[in-house]
């Protein structure tokens, strides 16, 4: 703001300068008084603000010129710099008319603020946005969890940083969101995880930031449908279904990271034995055999998958031995 006081000062030295300049060339050019009248209007409509990114941001940029904050100006290489689109917003459409500002730039702050700490509600800085972009993807932000709690979309969106809004660049999205889900920072670094830090996969790869019609802002409907949008082959058909992997994913696997090979909440056998009795195996699987205490069987036991190879689904046909029980 600095350079703000010094565009002042740069004005008055100007003004002094033409005011100067008119008594000199009045007094020079005493016959001709209407040239340097000329002369003197051509000077005052080149201090007049002009607009220099948006249309019409004259009212605003007069004082937060490049020199002000470089920052600010760099909107203009945004879509949002679109000068040929009649959409697009000028200063004033985000920030308010904000004439107490403008007249006492000090005293009163914009109508409109936006960014960390600002004071103006949520609501009002959201409905800015929406004025524009209500609909399509944003069909559900009124029912979503972010909108209830406060969360606008400058809390996550930047408009001006060097035209970067970090929440869409894939590298890094998963910074801003974790900037509040702390959890998701904690699992995404786990051994087991998708590739989230390396940026392959993203956080709105499975959420709608701005709300959904399934739970949890989820992408699309269901968690399977979710997965399936990268896990085609987890769907099937399958001749021989395993009721739970229809049912969701994440009965058994936590997406976001686990600390058990392939996203699993727990190990095998205890992931199979929330559901499947421990101690009655059915049938002759050899390893399974009774061979004294309860531990040897846990042990041998241990690797379920090892033997139900086709845990989400098989499709071997008529084999119901090895196809029902999900081994081949
Ligand atoms: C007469 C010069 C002047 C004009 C015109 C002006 N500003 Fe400012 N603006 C300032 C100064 C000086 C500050 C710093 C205020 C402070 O630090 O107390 C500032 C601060 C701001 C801030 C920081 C946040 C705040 O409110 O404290 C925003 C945002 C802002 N101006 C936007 C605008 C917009 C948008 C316009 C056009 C509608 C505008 N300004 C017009 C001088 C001006
Ligand atoms: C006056 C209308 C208007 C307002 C208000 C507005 N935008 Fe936009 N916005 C646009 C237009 C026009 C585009 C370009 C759309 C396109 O090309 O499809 C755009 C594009 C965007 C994009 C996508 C940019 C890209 O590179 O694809 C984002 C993100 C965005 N706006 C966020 C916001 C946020 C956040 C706010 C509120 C702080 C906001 N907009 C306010 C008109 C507006
Ligand atoms: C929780 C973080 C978050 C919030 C809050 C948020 N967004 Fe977004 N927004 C994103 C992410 C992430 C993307 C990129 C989505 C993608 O690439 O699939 C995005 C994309 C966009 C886009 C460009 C693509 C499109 O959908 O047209 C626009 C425009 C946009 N958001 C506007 C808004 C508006 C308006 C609000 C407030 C009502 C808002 N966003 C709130 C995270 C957020
Ligand atoms: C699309 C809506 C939108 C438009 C158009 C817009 N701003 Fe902003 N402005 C914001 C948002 C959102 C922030 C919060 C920081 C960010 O997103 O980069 C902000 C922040 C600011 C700040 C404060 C930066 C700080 O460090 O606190 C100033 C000053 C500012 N804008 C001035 C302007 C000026 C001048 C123009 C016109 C050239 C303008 N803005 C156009 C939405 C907008
Ligand atoms: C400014 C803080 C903030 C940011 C940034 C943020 N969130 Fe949220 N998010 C919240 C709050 C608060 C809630 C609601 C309380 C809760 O369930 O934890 C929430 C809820 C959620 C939910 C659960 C919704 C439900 O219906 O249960 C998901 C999923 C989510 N956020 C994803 C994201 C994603 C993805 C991003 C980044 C694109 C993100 N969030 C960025 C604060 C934030
Ligand atoms: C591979 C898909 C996937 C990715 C990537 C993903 N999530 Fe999720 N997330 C889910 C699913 C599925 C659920 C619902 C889990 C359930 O219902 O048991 C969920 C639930 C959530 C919830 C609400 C439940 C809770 O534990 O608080 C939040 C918040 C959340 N995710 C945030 C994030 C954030 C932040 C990221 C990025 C770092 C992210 N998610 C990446 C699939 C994903
Ligand atoms: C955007 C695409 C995408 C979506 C959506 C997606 N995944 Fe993934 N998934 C991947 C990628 C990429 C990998 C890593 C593959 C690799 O490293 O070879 C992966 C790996 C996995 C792994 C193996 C992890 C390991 O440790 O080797 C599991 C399990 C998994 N995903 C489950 C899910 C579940 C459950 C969902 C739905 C909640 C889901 N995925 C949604 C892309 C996706
Ligand atoms: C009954 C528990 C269970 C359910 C439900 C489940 N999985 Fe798995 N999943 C496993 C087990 C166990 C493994 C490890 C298999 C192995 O070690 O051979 C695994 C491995 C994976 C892998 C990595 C290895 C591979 O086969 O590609 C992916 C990807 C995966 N699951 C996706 C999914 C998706 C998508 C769903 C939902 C449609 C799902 N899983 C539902 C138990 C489950
Ligand atoms: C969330 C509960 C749940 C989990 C966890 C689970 N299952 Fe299942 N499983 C079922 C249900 C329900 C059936 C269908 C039983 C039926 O049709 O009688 C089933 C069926 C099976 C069958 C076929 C049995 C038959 O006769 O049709 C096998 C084999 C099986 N599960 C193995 C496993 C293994 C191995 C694991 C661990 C990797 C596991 N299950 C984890 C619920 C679960
Ligand atoms: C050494 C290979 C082997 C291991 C290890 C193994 N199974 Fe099996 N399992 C079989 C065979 C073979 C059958 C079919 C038996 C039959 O049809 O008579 C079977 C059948 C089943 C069935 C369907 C029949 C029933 O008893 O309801 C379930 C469920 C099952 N196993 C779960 C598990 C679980 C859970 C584990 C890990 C604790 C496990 N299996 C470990 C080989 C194995």
């Amino acid at each position: 703001m600095k350079l703000i006081r010094g565009n002042t000062l740069a004005a008055v030295i100007l003004g002094s300068l033409s005011l100067l300049s008119f008594v000199v060339g009045f007094s020079a050019n005493a016959e001709q008084p209407t040239i340097s009248g000329q002369q003197i209007k051509a000077e005052q409509i080149s201090q007049a603000p002009q607009d220099q990114v948006l249309k019409g941001d004259a009212v605003c940029t007069d004082c937060h010129d490049k020199k002000d904050d470089p920052k600010i100006f760099t909107i203009g290489k945004t879509k949002h710099g679109t000068r040929a689109d009649g959409r697009t917003p000028t200063c004033t459409t985000c920030h308010g008319e904000s004439d107490a500002h403008v007249k006492k730039p000090r005293r009163a702050g914009v109508d409109r603020k936006f960014g960390k700490g600002a004071q103006t509600p949520a609501k009002v800085r959201s409905e800015t946005c929406l004025g524009c972009h209500a609909g399509a993807e944003r069909m559900f932000w009124s029912s979503g969890k972010h909108e209830s709690q406060d969360v606008s979309c400058d809390s996550c969106h930047q408009v001006h940083n060097n035209g970067h809004d970090k929440v869409r660049e894939k590298k890094t999205q998963a910074d801003v969101c974790t900037s509040c889900h702390k959890k998701q920072r904690i699992q995404m670094h786990k051994p087991s995880r998708h590739p989230i830090v390396e940026g392959k996969v993203t956080c709105s790869d499975c959420h709608n930031p701005h709300g959904s019609a399934g739970a949890t802002n989820l992408a699309r409907d269901t968690v399977n449908d979710t997965c399936y949008k990268c896990h085609a082959e987890k769907r099937g058909p399958f001749i021989w279904n395993h009721q739970p992997v229809t049912e969701n994913c994440s009965l058994c696997h936590d997406p976001h990271g686990t600390t058990n090979a392939n996203l699993l909440k727990l190990r095998s056998p205890f992931l199979c034995q929330q559901c499947h009795e421990p101690n009655s195996h059915r049938g002759d699987a050899p390893i399974m055999a009774e061979v004294g205490q309860y531990s040897t069987r846990i042990l041998f036991a241990r690797g379920c998958v090892n033997c139900h190879t086709t845990i989400h689904g098989s499709n071997n046909p008529a084999d119901d031995t090895h196809g029902r029980t999900l081994r081949h």
